[in-house]
């Protein structure tokens, strides 16, 4: 049962506070959503679960496993935790199958079936395997990020803003998709999600 515990995590850049003193515990299947305006801290606190970032001062414990405290942090590839950027961050230079693979053990057909399978999973067509990142929209680029995420199986999934490339109508329904494959997985979610401000009449000096 994955359980994460977050204690009293701060982590400044220079003057900036980016994350200060946040605490909070979740279990395993459950959904975190981390909501907050731009510059709150959402990107920095994941970053520091998924071991990219070290906090200041805190602790961050998973299934009872120290994984930051005191000034020490477990490695980012012992973690078990798959991280799916804003942006995707796909490998530039790899193709799709070879960015969905890229942490994959498996060789030959056995690779080449789980790709296929994982571009399913994100229901992209298999026609985008032989493709470059930068012939896929935002979104088809945010999917793949997930499947290469999704490859190695992680205990708890981290999802910064994953759909905000979507239109509203296709957001919704990768949302309840995506909960409905971690949940099938057994993967606990986290993630900070796009909330679009409801529109507001522009003051009268603004028109
Ligand atoms: N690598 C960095 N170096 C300096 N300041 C940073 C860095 N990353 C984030 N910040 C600052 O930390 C604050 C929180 O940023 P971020 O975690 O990206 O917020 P959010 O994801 O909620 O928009 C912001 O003020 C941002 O400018
Ligand atoms: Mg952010």
């Amino acid at each position: 049962m994955t359980s994460l515990h977050l204690q009293h995590l701060s982590k400044h850049y220079g003057a900036t506070q980016a994350v200060q003193d946040v605490s909070l515990s979740c279990t395993a299947a459950s959904r975190v959503a981390i909501v907050g305006p731009s510059g709150s801290g959402k990107t920095t606190l994941l970053r520091m679960l998924a071991g990219f970032e070290h906090p200041d001062q805190g602790s961050i414990t998973l299934d009872g496993q120290t994984l930051a405290a005191d000034g020490r942090a477990l490695p980012a590839h012992l973690r078990g935790i798959g991280y799916v950027a804003q942006d995707g961050a796909l490998f530039p230079h790899l193709t799709v199958a070879d960015n969905i693979g890229f942490g994959l053990t498996l060789k030959g057909e056995a690779r080449n079936r789980r790709i296929a399978e994982l571009l399913d999973m994100v229901a992209l067509d298999q026609a985008m395997l032989q493709r470059w990142p930068h012939q896929l929209s935002g979104g088809q680029q945010q999917r793949i990020a997930l499947a290469r995420a999704l490859a190695q199986q992680p205990r708890l999934m981290l999802l910064d803003e994953p759909f905000s490339a979507l239109d509203t109508g296709l957001r919704a329904a990768m949302r309840k998709m995506v909960a409905q494959l971690l949940g099938d997985a057994g993967i606990t979610p986290f993630w900070s999600p796009t909330i679009r401000p409801r529109p507001c009449p522009l003051p009268t000096s603004w028109r």
